[in-house]
Order: structure tokens, then C-alpha cells, then sequence
């Protein structure tokens, strides 16, 4: 009887393991790249910028999967800010930022063939940049799924994500911490040696 119990429970047990792990499953990058229509207006368009305050929107192509779908809850949830994105990320629904988050994170690195522009030095910043390596990588390929890749990405984004983390408008305890003693000039910098980079992020256009 009891074993009988015992058995019972083990195969609610794994019954239980089999549907959490199929609720975690990852997005489906086909429907993904379907969904990703409505973001393209944005988001596809190579050098494309947000009128106020501009910089450029940033590159998708190639980021971290569990960083693309943090940042999308945070906008929803109205815990970081951008009027358009917050509107944007409230419509989808857990599948459709799962969906998409596959398909994006699937993408390969681009040629920065155009180089981005950049008018920061990335000597200085590069220098500048050693204490960042231990989670976004030494050329901002990061280590971790939930540490975003920084590698090729637009010099104006960069400025603009610091500079939001330095005044407290974009909250996260690391990059708080990391952002309080840098000044305009190593921002400047440190943007300019991710963004040039030969090889990085990319945007996803047909
Ligand atoms: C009207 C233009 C616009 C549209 C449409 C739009 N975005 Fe954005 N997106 C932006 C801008 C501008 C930012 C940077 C906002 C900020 O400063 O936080 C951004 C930021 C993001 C980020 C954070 C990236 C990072 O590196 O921090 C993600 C992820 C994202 N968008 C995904 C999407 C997805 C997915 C869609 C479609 C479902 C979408 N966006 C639609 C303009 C747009
Ligand atoms: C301990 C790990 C850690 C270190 C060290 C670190 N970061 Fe970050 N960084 C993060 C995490 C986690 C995020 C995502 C936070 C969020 O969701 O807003 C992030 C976000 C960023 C972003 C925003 C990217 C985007 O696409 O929106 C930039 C830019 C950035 N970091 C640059 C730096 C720079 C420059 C340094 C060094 C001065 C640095 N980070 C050091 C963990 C780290």
C-alpha cells in the first residue's frame, strides 16, 4: 500500500518535471520570425533612430536569448522606459516574446561592413573596458545568456543604455555600480571599442 503511495507520488513527481520543462520549452524561431513584423518599422531598418533623444535603435541580431526576453518583461512591466517599446512589449503575450526572443537569438553575427560610425576612441576604451569583460567578454561577446552581448552594437545605443544607468533612469544594481564612476569622456570611449568591432551584433532585415 504504502509503496504503492510511494510510486504514485514518484509519477506525479516526473509527470510534473515533464510538463514544467514543456511550459520552460524555448520559442519557436519560424513563428518568431513571423511576430517579428510589427517590430521592423524599428528594428530592421540598419541605422535606424529614435527621434527623442536620438541615438540609434538598438541591433537585435545575435543577443542573448534570456537578455532579449528579461529586457521585453521589464518594458511590460513598465520597470524600464520607452514609451513606444513599453506600448510594444505590453501587446505580447509569454509565447510571442518567447517566440521571438528564439528567433532573434538565433541570428548570426554580421560583418560591420558599413562600420558603424563612431567618434569616441576606442583605444582609450578599450582600456577603459577591462572591468567589463568578466560578464560581457573582452570584445563585449558576453558569457552568459543573461549578460547582453555589447560587440558591434551602435556607438549612440551604448551612450544612451550607459548614460541611463549612470543617472538612475535605467535600473539594475551591476550596471549601476558600474556606471558611477565613469565619466562622459570614458562612455564616449568605451562605446566607440565595442562599436567598432569587425564582427557583431546584427540587424535582422530580410
Ligand atoms: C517605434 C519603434 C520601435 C518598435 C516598433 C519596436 N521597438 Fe524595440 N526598441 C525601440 C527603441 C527606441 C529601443 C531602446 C529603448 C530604450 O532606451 O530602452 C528599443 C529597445 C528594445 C529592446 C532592448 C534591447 C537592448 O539591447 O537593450 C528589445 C529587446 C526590443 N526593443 C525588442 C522589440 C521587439 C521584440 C519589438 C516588436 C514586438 C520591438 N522592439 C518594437 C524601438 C522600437
Ligand atoms: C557583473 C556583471 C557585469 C559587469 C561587470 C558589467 N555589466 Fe554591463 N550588464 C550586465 C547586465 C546583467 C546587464 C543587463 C541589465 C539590464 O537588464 O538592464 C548589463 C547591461 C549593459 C548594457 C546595456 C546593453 C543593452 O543592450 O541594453 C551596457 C551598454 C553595458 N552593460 C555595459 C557595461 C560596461 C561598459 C561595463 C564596464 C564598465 C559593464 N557593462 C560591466 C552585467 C555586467
Amino acid at each position: 500500500m504504502t509503496i504503492k503511495i510511494f510510486k504514485f507520488m514518484i509519477y506525479c513527481g516526473l509527470i510534473l518535471i515533464a510538463t514544467s520543462r514543456l511550459a520552460f520549452a524555448a520559442g519557436n524561431p519560424e513563428a518568431g520570425k513571423v511576430k517579428f513584423v510589427m517590430c521592423a518599422g524599428c528594428h530592421a531598418i540598419p541605422g535606424y533612430s529614435n527621434a527623442f533623444p536620438r541615438f540609434q535603435v538598438p541591433k537585435l541580431g545575435g543577443q542573448q536569448a534570456d537578455f532579449l526576453l528579461s529586457a521585453l518583461k521589464s518594458y511590460a512591466k513598465g520597470e524600464r522606459n520607452h514609451a513606444s517599446m513599453n506600448g510594444t512589449a505590453m501587446s505580447l503575450s509569454d509565447q510571442d516574446m518567447l517566440d521571438i526572443t528564439a528567433f532573434l537569438s538565433d541570428l548570426a553575427f554580421s560583418e560591420n561592413i558599413d562600420r558603424n560610425e563612431v567618434f569616441g576612441d576606442p583605444v582609450a576604451g578599450k582600456k577603459k573596458a577591462k572591468n567589463c569583460a568578466t560578464c560581457h567578454g573582452n570584445k563585449g561577446k558576453s558569457s552568459s545568456p543573461g549578460f547582453p552581448n555589447l560587440i558591434g552594437q551602435y556607438e549612440t545605443y551604448l551612450i544612451h543604455s550607459l548614460t541611463q544607468y549612470k543617472m538612475g533612469k535605467r535600473k539594475n544594481p551591476m550596471m549601476t555600480g558600474m556606471t558611477a564612476a565613469l565619466s562622459e569622456e570614458d562612455i564616449k570611449n568605451i562605446a566607440a571599442f565595442y562599436a567598432s568591432q569587425k564582427k557583431g551584433l546584427s540587424v535582422p532585415i530580410e
